[in-house]
Protein backbone atom coordinates (compact mmCIF):
# COMPACT_ATOMS: atom_id res chain seq x y z
CA UNK A 1 0.00 0.00 0.00
CA UNK A 2 1.63 3.43 -0.77
CA UNK A 3 2.88 5.48 1.89
CA UNK A 4 1.17 9.12 2.81
CA UNK A 5 3.23 11.46 0.97
CA UNK A 6 5.87 13.66 2.84
CA UNK A 7 4.87 16.80 2.54
CA UNK A 8 0.65 15.73 3.05
CA UNK A 9 1.80 14.16 6.46
CA UNK A 10 3.62 17.29 7.70
CA UNK A 11 0.69 19.83 6.87
CA UNK A 12 -1.60 17.54 8.47
CA UNK A 13 0.96 16.93 11.55
CA UNK A 14 0.80 21.03 11.91
CA UNK A 15 -2.25 21.18 11.71
CA UNK A 16 -3.58 18.91 13.94
CA UNK A 17 -0.80 18.71 16.60
CA UNK A 18 -3.33 16.63 19.13
CA UNK A 19 -3.50 13.56 16.68
CA UNK A 20 0.15 12.54 17.90
CA UNK A 21 -1.52 12.14 21.38
CA UNK A 22 -3.08 8.94 19.76
CA UNK A 23 -0.21 7.18 18.65
CA UNK A 24 -1.71 4.08 20.79
CA UNK A 25 -3.71 3.34 17.93
CA UNK A 26 -1.71 3.03 15.40
CA UNK A 27 0.49 0.31 17.50
CA UNK A 28 -2.92 -1.21 17.79
CA UNK A 29 -4.00 -0.91 14.31
CA UNK A 30 -0.28 -2.64 13.34
CA UNK A 31 -0.73 -5.43 15.89
CA UNK A 32 -4.26 -6.42 16.57
CA UNK A 33 -5.84 -5.24 13.15
CA UNK A 34 -3.97 -7.21 10.74
CA UNK A 35 -6.59 -7.40 7.88
CA UNK A 36 -6.39 -3.19 7.65
CA UNK A 37 -2.87 -4.27 6.40
CA UNK A 38 -3.94 -4.43 2.78
CA UNK A 39 -7.71 -2.85 3.07
CA UNK A 40 -9.09 0.69 3.24
CA UNK A 41 -12.25 0.71 5.61
CA UNK A 42 -13.77 3.92 5.80
CA UNK A 43 -17.66 2.36 7.18
CA UNK A 44 -16.83 2.51 10.55
CA UNK A 45 -20.43 3.70 11.59
CA UNK A 46 -21.98 1.00 9.64
CA UNK A 47 -19.93 -1.94 11.62
CA UNK A 48 -16.79 -1.37 13.82
CA UNK A 49 -13.92 -3.54 13.63
CA UNK A 50 -12.72 -5.75 16.23
CA UNK A 51 -9.21 -6.49 17.19
CA UNK A 52 -7.80 -10.22 17.48
CA UNK A 53 -7.09 -9.68 21.11
CA UNK A 54 -11.13 -9.23 21.82
CA UNK A 55 -11.52 -12.85 19.97
CA UNK A 56 -8.68 -14.24 21.41
CA UNK A 57 -9.63 -13.14 25.35
CA UNK A 58 -13.21 -14.60 24.19
CA UNK A 59 -12.57 -17.75 22.79
CA UNK A 60 -10.22 -18.39 26.04
CA UNK A 61 -13.29 -17.56 28.03
CA UNK A 62 -15.38 -20.21 26.40
CA UNK A 63 -12.52 -22.63 25.97
CA UNK A 64 -12.13 -22.81 30.18
CA UNK A 65 -15.30 -22.73 31.43
CA UNK A 66 -18.44 -24.86 31.11
CA UNK A 67 -21.41 -22.12 29.93
CA UNK A 68 -25.28 -23.32 29.95
CA UNK A 69 -28.47 -21.92 29.55
CA UNK A 70 -28.80 -19.24 32.56
CA UNK A 71 -32.56 -20.08 33.04
CA UNK A 72 -31.63 -22.99 36.04
CA UNK A 73 -29.92 -22.97 38.86
CA UNK A 74 -26.86 -25.69 38.05
CA UNK A 75 -23.95 -25.13 37.70
CA UNK A 76 -23.25 -24.17 34.08
CA UNK A 77 -26.33 -22.48 34.19
CA UNK A 78 -25.40 -20.14 37.54
CA UNK A 79 -21.64 -19.28 35.32
CA UNK A 80 -23.90 -18.29 32.23
CA UNK A 81 -26.24 -15.93 34.88
CA UNK A 82 -23.33 -14.89 36.61
CA UNK A 83 -21.34 -14.06 33.05
CA UNK A 84 -25.00 -12.02 32.52
CA UNK A 85 -24.96 -10.13 35.42
CA UNK A 86 -21.09 -8.95 34.99
CA UNK A 87 -22.32 -7.93 31.37
CA UNK A 88 -24.71 -5.64 32.48
CA UNK A 89 -23.02 -4.24 35.52
CA UNK A 90 -19.91 -3.56 32.79
CA UNK A 91 -22.23 -1.66 30.61
CA UNK A 92 -23.67 0.34 33.38
CA UNK A 93 -20.24 1.42 34.73
CA UNK A 94 -19.49 2.36 30.73
CA UNK A 95 -21.76 4.62 30.63
CA UNK A 96 -21.40 6.29 34.06
CA UNK A 97 -25.32 4.79 34.52
CA UNK A 98 -26.08 4.56 38.22
CA UNK A 99 -27.69 0.82 38.43
CA UNK A 100 -30.10 2.64 41.21
CA UNK A 101 -31.80 4.40 38.12
CA UNK A 102 -30.96 2.33 35.02
CA UNK A 103 -31.64 -0.70 33.78
CA UNK A 104 -29.86 -2.31 30.88
CA UNK A 105 -31.99 -4.80 29.04
CA UNK A 106 -30.66 -6.69 26.60
CA UNK A 107 -31.59 -6.88 22.64
CA UNK A 108 -30.25 -8.45 19.58
CA UNK A 109 -29.15 -4.90 18.30
CA UNK A 110 -30.41 -1.41 18.76
CA UNK A 111 -33.46 -1.73 16.31
CA UNK A 112 -34.96 -4.56 18.41
CA UNK A 113 -34.24 -2.50 21.32
CA UNK A 114 -36.37 0.68 19.29
CA UNK A 115 -39.35 -2.44 18.80
CA UNK A 116 -39.35 -2.92 22.44
CA UNK A 117 -40.16 0.64 23.00
CA UNK A 118 -42.40 1.19 20.41
CA UNK A 119 -44.83 -1.81 21.23
CA UNK A 120 -44.84 -0.87 25.03
CA UNK A 121 -44.77 2.53 25.29
CA UNK A 122 -48.49 3.20 26.29
CA UNK A 123 -49.48 5.45 23.66
CA UNK A 124 -53.23 6.66 23.94
CA UNK A 125 -55.48 8.43 21.45
CA UNK A 126 -54.22 12.05 21.68
CA UNK A 127 -50.77 11.38 22.48
CA UNK A 128 -47.31 12.14 20.61
CA UNK A 129 -44.76 10.49 19.29
CA UNK A 130 -42.45 13.64 17.90
CA UNK A 131 -39.05 13.08 16.15
CA UNK A 132 -36.71 14.52 14.27
CA UNK A 133 -36.86 14.58 9.91
CA UNK A 134 -32.81 13.24 10.80
CA UNK A 135 -33.31 9.33 12.02
CA UNK A 136 -32.81 6.29 11.48
CA UNK A 137 -35.83 3.57 9.99
CA UNK A 138 -36.02 1.87 13.42
CA UNK A 139 -37.05 4.84 15.32
CA UNK A 140 -39.14 6.29 12.05
CA UNK A 141 -41.08 2.51 12.44
CA UNK A 142 -42.02 3.65 16.56
CA UNK A 143 -44.59 6.00 14.16
CA UNK A 144 -46.35 3.05 13.13
CA UNK A 145 -46.85 2.13 16.87
CA UNK A 146 -47.81 5.57 17.70
CA UNK A 147 -50.51 5.91 15.07
CA UNK A 148 -52.16 2.41 15.64
CA UNK A 149 -52.78 3.42 19.44
CA UNK A 150 -54.23 6.79 17.96
CA UNK A 151 -51.63 8.82 18.58
CA UNK A 152 -49.77 11.45 16.60
CA UNK A 153 -46.66 11.30 14.69
CA UNK A 154 -44.87 14.85 13.77
CA UNK A 155 -41.54 15.37 12.20
CA UNK A 156 -39.35 18.39 12.90
CA UNK A 157 -37.36 19.34 9.99
CA UNK A 158 -33.39 19.51 9.06
CA UNK A 159 -32.13 22.79 7.41
CA UNK A 160 -29.38 22.12 4.87
CA UNK A 161 -26.44 22.99 4.32
CA UNK A 162 -25.48 22.01 7.83
CA UNK A 163 -28.69 19.55 8.31
CA UNK A 164 -29.41 20.50 11.66
CA UNK A 165 -32.68 21.71 13.47
CA UNK A 166 -33.21 25.53 14.02
CA UNK A 167 -34.00 25.90 17.67
CA UNK A 168 -37.32 27.86 16.76
CA UNK A 169 -38.59 24.33 15.15
CA UNK A 170 -37.64 22.66 17.81
CA UNK A 171 -39.27 24.92 20.26
CA UNK A 172 -42.36 25.47 18.63
CA UNK A 173 -42.46 21.07 18.15
CA UNK A 174 -42.20 20.79 21.76
CA UNK A 175 -44.83 23.38 23.43
CA UNK A 176 -47.09 20.62 21.11
CA UNK A 177 -46.79 17.32 24.06
CA UNK A 178 -50.24 16.97 25.55
CA UNK A 179 -51.11 17.72 29.05
CA UNK A 180 -50.77 14.62 31.18
CA UNK A 181 -49.94 12.33 28.10
CA UNK A 182 -47.84 10.10 27.22
CA UNK A 183 -45.11 12.19 24.68
CA UNK A 184 -42.65 10.80 23.27
CA UNK A 185 -39.36 12.77 22.20
CA UNK A 186 -37.15 10.47 19.75
CA UNK A 187 -33.87 11.86 18.47
CA UNK A 188 -30.13 10.82 17.64
CA UNK A 189 -27.32 11.83 19.57
CA UNK A 190 -25.07 11.76 16.28
CA UNK A 191 -26.92 11.59 12.59
CA UNK A 192 -25.56 8.18 10.83
CA UNK A 193 -26.24 10.57 7.59
CA UNK A 194 -24.73 13.81 8.23
CA UNK A 195 -22.61 12.82 11.08
CA UNK A 196 -24.09 16.29 12.97
CA UNK A 197 -24.41 15.73 16.65
CA UNK A 198 -27.73 16.91 17.78
CA UNK A 199 -27.50 18.79 21.41
CA UNK A 200 -27.51 16.50 24.61
CA UNK A 201 -29.07 19.71 26.18
CA UNK A 202 -32.34 18.90 24.34
CA UNK A 203 -32.87 16.26 26.94
CA UNK A 204 -33.69 19.13 29.60
CA UNK A 205 -35.55 21.06 27.13
CA UNK A 206 -38.02 18.12 26.32
CA UNK A 207 -38.04 17.08 29.84
CA UNK A 208 -39.36 20.59 30.72
CA UNK A 209 -41.87 20.26 28.33
CA UNK A 210 -43.78 17.30 29.39
CA UNK A 211 -41.85 14.82 27.28
CA UNK A 212 -40.37 11.33 27.65
CA UNK A 213 -36.65 11.26 25.56
CA UNK A 214 -35.28 8.00 23.16
CA UNK A 215 -32.31 9.02 22.75
CA UNK A 216 -30.51 6.85 19.53
CA UNK A 217 -26.82 6.23 20.09
CA UNK A 218 -25.96 3.88 17.52
CA UNK A 219 -24.18 6.26 15.73
CA UNK A 220 -22.27 7.94 18.64
CA UNK A 221 -20.68 6.07 21.33
CA UNK A 222 -17.34 4.65 19.32
CA UNK A 223 -15.89 8.05 19.24
CA UNK A 224 -18.08 10.11 21.79
CA UNK A 225 -18.33 10.06 25.80
CA UNK A 226 -21.93 9.06 26.71
CA UNK A 227 -22.42 10.00 30.40
CA UNK A 228 -25.37 9.08 31.81
CA UNK A 229 -24.92 10.65 35.19
CA UNK A 230 -24.69 14.14 33.28
CA UNK A 231 -27.10 13.46 30.49
CA UNK A 232 -30.48 11.64 31.29
CA UNK A 233 -33.02 10.35 28.43
CA UNK A 234 -35.30 7.93 29.68
CA UNK A 235 -34.14 5.39 27.06
CA UNK A 236 -30.96 4.63 25.37
CA UNK A 237 -30.35 2.24 22.18
CA UNK A 238 -27.50 0.72 21.62
CA UNK A 239 -25.74 -1.95 19.06
CA UNK A 240 -22.21 -3.05 20.87
CA UNK A 241 -20.85 -4.25 17.38
CA UNK A 242 -20.42 -0.34 16.77
CA UNK A 243 -18.76 0.04 19.36
CA UNK A 244 -15.75 -2.64 19.12
CA UNK A 245 -16.76 -4.62 16.03
CA UNK A 246 -17.15 -7.92 18.02
CA UNK A 247 -19.66 -9.52 18.88
CA UNK A 248 -22.54 -8.89 16.43
CA UNK A 249 -25.95 -9.71 17.29
CA UNK A 250 -26.18 -7.79 20.95
CA UNK A 251 -27.40 -4.77 21.64
CA UNK A 252 -28.98 -2.76 24.29
CA UNK A 253 -31.84 -0.79 25.54
CA UNK A 254 -30.78 1.75 28.52
CA UNK A 255 -33.80 3.14 30.39
CA UNK A 256 -34.07 4.75 33.70
CA UNK A 257 -35.91 2.54 35.73
CA UNK A 258 -39.24 4.71 36.23
CA UNK A 259 -39.30 5.01 32.15
CA UNK A 260 -39.19 1.49 32.16
CA UNK A 261 -41.83 0.84 34.44
CA UNK A 262 -43.83 2.90 32.15
CA UNK A 263 -43.94 0.59 29.21
CA UNK A 264 -45.98 -2.06 28.62
CA UNK A 265 -45.64 -5.54 26.76
CA UNK A 266 -48.07 -6.43 24.53
CA UNK A 267 -46.94 -10.41 25.28
CA UNK A 268 -45.22 -12.43 27.41
CA UNK A 269 -42.45 -15.28 26.80
CA UNK A 270 -40.12 -17.59 27.85
CA UNK A 271 -38.00 -15.74 30.29
CA UNK A 272 -40.55 -12.39 30.51
CA UNK A 273 -41.94 -14.09 33.52
CA UNK A 274 -42.18 -14.93 37.13
CA UNK A 275 -45.34 -17.32 36.47
CA UNK A 276 -47.44 -17.92 33.42
CA UNK A 277 -50.69 -20.09 33.76
CA UNK A 278 -52.24 -21.79 30.84
CA UNK A 279 -55.61 -23.54 32.69
CA UNK A 280 -55.79 -20.12 34.46
CA UNK A 281 -54.75 -17.84 31.76
CA UNK A 282 -52.97 -15.84 33.60
CA UNK A 283 -49.01 -14.00 34.18
CA UNK A 284 -46.98 -12.76 36.10
CA UNK A 285 -44.21 -10.54 34.01
CA UNK A 286 -40.93 -10.35 35.99
CA UNK A 287 -39.29 -7.30 37.08
CA UNK A 288 -37.32 -4.74 35.51
CA UNK A 289 -35.07 -5.84 32.92
CA UNK A 290 -36.19 -9.45 32.64
CA UNK A 291 -39.68 -8.56 31.41
CA UNK A 292 -38.34 -7.18 28.66
CA UNK A 293 -35.36 -10.12 27.73
CA UNK A 294 -37.61 -12.39 25.53
CA UNK A 295 -36.35 -16.24 25.03
CA UNK A 296 -32.95 -17.33 26.16
CA UNK A 297 -30.07 -14.42 25.57
CA UNK A 298 -26.99 -14.70 23.11
CA UNK A 299 -25.20 -15.93 26.71
CA UNK A 300 -22.18 -17.28 24.97
CA UNK A 301 -21.63 -13.78 23.19
CA UNK A 302 -22.50 -11.49 25.84
CA UNK A 303 -19.50 -12.13 27.79
CA UNK A 304 -17.66 -10.67 24.48
CA UNK A 305 -19.20 -6.80 25.22
CA UNK A 306 -17.16 -6.52 28.48
CA UNK A 307 -14.36 -7.53 26.68
CA UNK A 308 -15.07 -4.96 24.09
CA UNK A 309 -15.45 -2.53 26.62
CA UNK A 310 -12.21 -2.92 28.32
CA UNK A 311 -11.34 -2.84 24.65
CA UNK A 312 -12.18 0.93 24.27
CA UNK A 313 -11.49 1.93 27.56
CA UNK A 314 -7.86 0.64 27.33
CA UNK A 315 -7.13 3.38 24.67
CA UNK A 316 -9.94 5.73 26.19
CA UNK A 317 -13.44 7.38 24.66
CA UNK A 318 -11.47 10.84 24.47
CA UNK A 319 -8.40 9.64 22.69
CA UNK A 320 -10.23 8.02 19.87
CA UNK A 321 -12.73 10.94 19.83
CA UNK A 322 -9.82 13.32 18.99
CA UNK A 323 -7.53 10.86 16.30
CA UNK A 324 -11.48 10.64 14.90
CA UNK A 325 -11.81 15.11 15.01
CA UNK A 326 -8.46 15.12 13.61
CA UNK A 327 -9.39 13.06 10.73
CA UNK A 328 -12.36 14.22 9.62
CA UNK A 329 -11.22 17.61 9.87
CA UNK A 330 -8.53 16.69 7.15
CA UNK A 331 -10.78 14.45 5.16
CA UNK A 332 -13.24 17.81 4.95
CA UNK A 333 -10.88 20.35 4.63
CA UNK A 334 -9.37 18.51 1.54
CA UNK A 335 -12.34 16.70 -0.07
CA UNK A 336 -13.74 20.82 -0.23
CA UNK A 337 -10.92 22.19 -1.48
CA UNK A 338 -11.24 19.53 -5.14
CA UNK A 339 -12.46 21.41 -8.23
CA UNK A 340 -12.85 19.97 -11.59
CA UNK A 341 -10.46 21.73 -14.21
CA UNK A 342 -13.25 24.47 -14.93
CA UNK A 343 -13.70 25.61 -11.76
CA UNK A 344 -16.87 23.55 -10.62
CA UNK A 345 -16.97 22.02 -6.99
CA UNK A 346 -15.51 18.09 -7.20
CA UNK A 347 -18.37 17.83 -4.01
CA UNK A 348 -21.36 18.60 -2.65
CA UNK A 349 -21.38 18.04 1.19
CA UNK A 350 -24.42 17.01 3.31
CA UNK A 351 -23.63 17.66 6.41
CA UNK A 352 -20.93 20.68 8.44
CA UNK A 353 -17.98 21.59 6.74
CA UNK A 354 -16.08 21.67 10.08
CA UNK A 355 -15.62 19.94 13.02
CA UNK A 356 -17.61 21.71 14.80
CA UNK A 357 -20.63 19.95 16.54
CA UNK A 358 -20.44 16.34 14.24
CA UNK A 359 -18.66 13.25 14.49
CA UNK A 360 -16.58 11.38 11.85
CA UNK A 361 -18.93 11.01 9.51
CA UNK A 362 -18.67 12.74 5.85
CA UNK A 363 -21.92 12.21 2.87
CA UNK A 364 -21.57 13.96 -0.06
CA UNK A 365 -22.01 13.06 -3.92
CA UNK A 366 -19.55 14.08 -6.43
CA UNK A 367 -20.78 16.23 -9.23
CA UNK A 368 -18.65 16.55 -12.82
CA UNK A 369 -18.09 19.96 -15.07
CA UNK A 370 -21.49 20.10 -15.64
CA UNK A 371 -22.92 20.11 -12.19
CA UNK A 372 -24.35 16.94 -12.87
CA UNK A 373 -24.33 14.50 -9.63
CA UNK A 374 -22.19 11.02 -9.77
CA UNK A 375 -24.43 8.33 -9.60
CA UNK A 376 -23.50 7.37 -6.01
CA UNK A 377 -23.84 3.53 -7.43
CA UNK A 378 -20.97 4.27 -9.96
CA UNK A 379 -18.88 5.50 -7.06
CA UNK A 380 -19.93 2.59 -5.04
CA UNK A 381 -18.71 -0.24 -7.38
CA UNK A 382 -15.41 2.29 -8.75
CA UNK A 383 -14.56 2.28 -4.88
CA UNK A 384 -15.14 -1.38 -4.61
CA UNK A 385 -12.62 -2.06 -7.34
CA UNK A 386 -10.28 -0.52 -5.58
CA UNK A 387 -10.65 -2.48 -1.97
CA UNK A 388 -11.96 0.89 -0.71
CA UNK A 389 -15.10 0.09 2.02
CA UNK A 390 -17.69 2.76 2.00
CA UNK A 391 -21.32 2.99 2.17
CA UNK A 392 -23.93 4.45 -0.62
CA UNK A 393 -27.59 4.93 -0.31
CA UNK A 394 -29.29 7.04 2.17
CA UNK A 395 -28.48 4.64 5.11
CA UNK A 396 -31.62 3.94 6.80
CA UNK A 397 -32.28 7.17 7.10
CA UNK A 398 -34.87 8.56 4.25
CA UNK A 399 -35.45 12.14 6.26
CA UNK A 400 -31.78 12.79 5.72
CA UNK A 401 -31.72 11.50 2.40
CA UNK A 402 -34.68 13.24 1.18
CA UNK A 403 -33.54 17.08 2.65
CA UNK A 404 -30.01 16.42 1.33
CA UNK A 405 -31.17 15.56 -2.54
CA UNK A 406 -33.76 17.91 -2.43
CA UNK A 407 -37.15 15.28 -2.36
CA UNK A 408 -40.03 17.17 -1.53
CA UNK A 409 -43.21 15.68 0.20
CA UNK A 410 -45.06 16.22 -2.56
CA UNK A 411 -42.97 14.64 -5.12
CA UNK A 412 -43.05 11.52 -2.97
CA UNK A 413 -46.45 11.48 -2.53
CA UNK A 414 -47.39 11.67 -6.04
CA UNK A 415 -45.19 8.55 -6.67
CA UNK A 416 -46.31 6.56 -3.72
CA UNK A 417 -50.39 7.18 -5.01
CA UNK A 418 -49.93 5.88 -8.26
CA UNK A 419 -52.11 3.06 -8.83
CA UNK A 420 -49.15 0.45 -9.48
CA UNK A 421 -47.21 1.84 -6.53
CA UNK A 422 -50.50 0.51 -4.44
CA UNK A 423 -48.57 -2.13 -2.59
CA UNK A 424 -45.28 -2.49 -4.13
CA UNK A 425 -42.60 -0.60 -4.27
CA UNK A 426 -38.73 -1.47 -5.15
CA UNK A 427 -35.86 1.19 -5.30
CA UNK A 428 -35.77 1.05 -8.93
CA UNK A 429 -39.31 1.92 -8.86
CA UNK A 430 -38.02 4.85 -6.85
CA UNK A 431 -35.54 5.97 -9.60
CA UNK A 432 -37.47 5.96 -12.10
CA UNK A 433 -39.92 7.97 -10.46
CA UNK A 434 -37.96 10.75 -9.39
CA UNK A 435 -36.25 10.90 -12.45
CA UNK A 436 -33.66 12.99 -12.64
CA UNK A 437 -32.84 13.48 -9.17
CA UNK A 438 -29.93 11.68 -7.12
CA UNK A 439 -31.28 8.46 -4.90
CA UNK A 440 -28.69 8.48 -2.58
CA UNK A 441 -25.76 9.83 -1.70
CA UNK A 442 -21.63 8.38 -0.74
CA UNK A 443 -20.57 8.32 2.77
CA UNK A 444 -17.19 7.74 4.51
CA UNK A 445 -16.99 7.13 8.08
CA UNK A 446 -13.62 7.08 10.03
CA UNK A 447 -13.54 5.12 13.59
CA UNK A 448 -10.97 4.17 16.06
CA UNK A 449 -7.76 2.75 14.07
CA UNK A 450 -8.79 4.79 10.71
CA UNK A 451 -5.67 6.20 10.19
CA UNK A 452 -3.78 9.54 7.90
CA UNK A 453 -3.27 7.03 4.97
CA UNK A 454 -6.73 5.71 4.71
CA UNK A 455 -7.75 9.51 4.49
CA UNK A 456 -5.44 10.02 1.51
CA UNK A 457 -6.28 7.06 0.32
CA UNK A 458 -9.95 8.54 0.02
CA UNK A 459 -8.66 11.96 -1.33
CA UNK A 460 -6.67 9.84 -3.87
CA UNK A 461 -9.82 8.19 -4.99
CA UNK A 462 -11.84 11.07 -5.66
CA UNK A 463 -9.61 12.47 -7.58
CA UNK A 464 -10.05 10.35 -9.96
CA UNK A 465 -13.88 11.97 -10.38
CA UNK A 466 -12.14 15.29 -11.79
CA UNK A 467 -12.63 15.29 -15.10
CA UNK A 468 -9.98 16.16 -18.36
C1 LIG B 1 -28.25 5.98 14.19
C2 LIG B 1 -28.61 4.52 14.05
N1 LIG B 1 -29.65 4.06 14.73
C3 LIG B 1 -30.02 2.77 14.66
C4 LIG B 1 -29.33 1.89 13.89
C5 LIG B 1 -29.80 0.47 13.83
O1 LIG B 1 -28.80 -0.39 14.27
P1 LIG B 1 -28.97 -1.97 14.07
O2 LIG B 1 -29.07 -2.19 12.60
O3 LIG B 1 -27.72 -2.53 14.65
O4 LIG B 1 -30.18 -2.38 14.78
C6 LIG B 1 -28.24 2.32 13.14
C7 LIG B 1 -27.52 1.41 12.24
O5 LIG B 1 -26.84 1.78 11.34
C8 LIG B 1 -27.85 3.68 13.24
O6 LIG B 1 -26.81 4.16 12.57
Amino acid sequence: MPTVERSAARTFASSYPSYEQTQICDELRAKEYPALATETYLDFTAGNLYATSQLARHMELLRQHCYGNPHSTNPASAASTELVARTRRAVLRFFNASPDDWDVVFTGNASQALKLIGESYPFEPGDRYLLTFDNHNSVNGIREFARAHGATATYVPIVLPEMRVEDADLDRALTTARPGGHNLFAYPAQSNFSGVQHPLEWIARAHDHGWDVLLDAAAFTATNRLDLSTWTPDFVVQSFYKLFGYPTGVGCLLARKRALAKLRRPWFSGGTITVASVQGDKYYLADGATAFEDGTLDYLALPAVEIGLQHLESIGIERIHERVRCLTGWLLQNLLSLKQTNGAPLVRLYGPPTTDRRGGIVTFNFYDAEGRAVDHRIVERRANAADISLRTGCFCNPGGGEIALGLTGTELTTCFRKPEHETHFTVDDFRLCIDGKSTGAVRVSLGMVSNLQDVERFIAFAKEFIGP
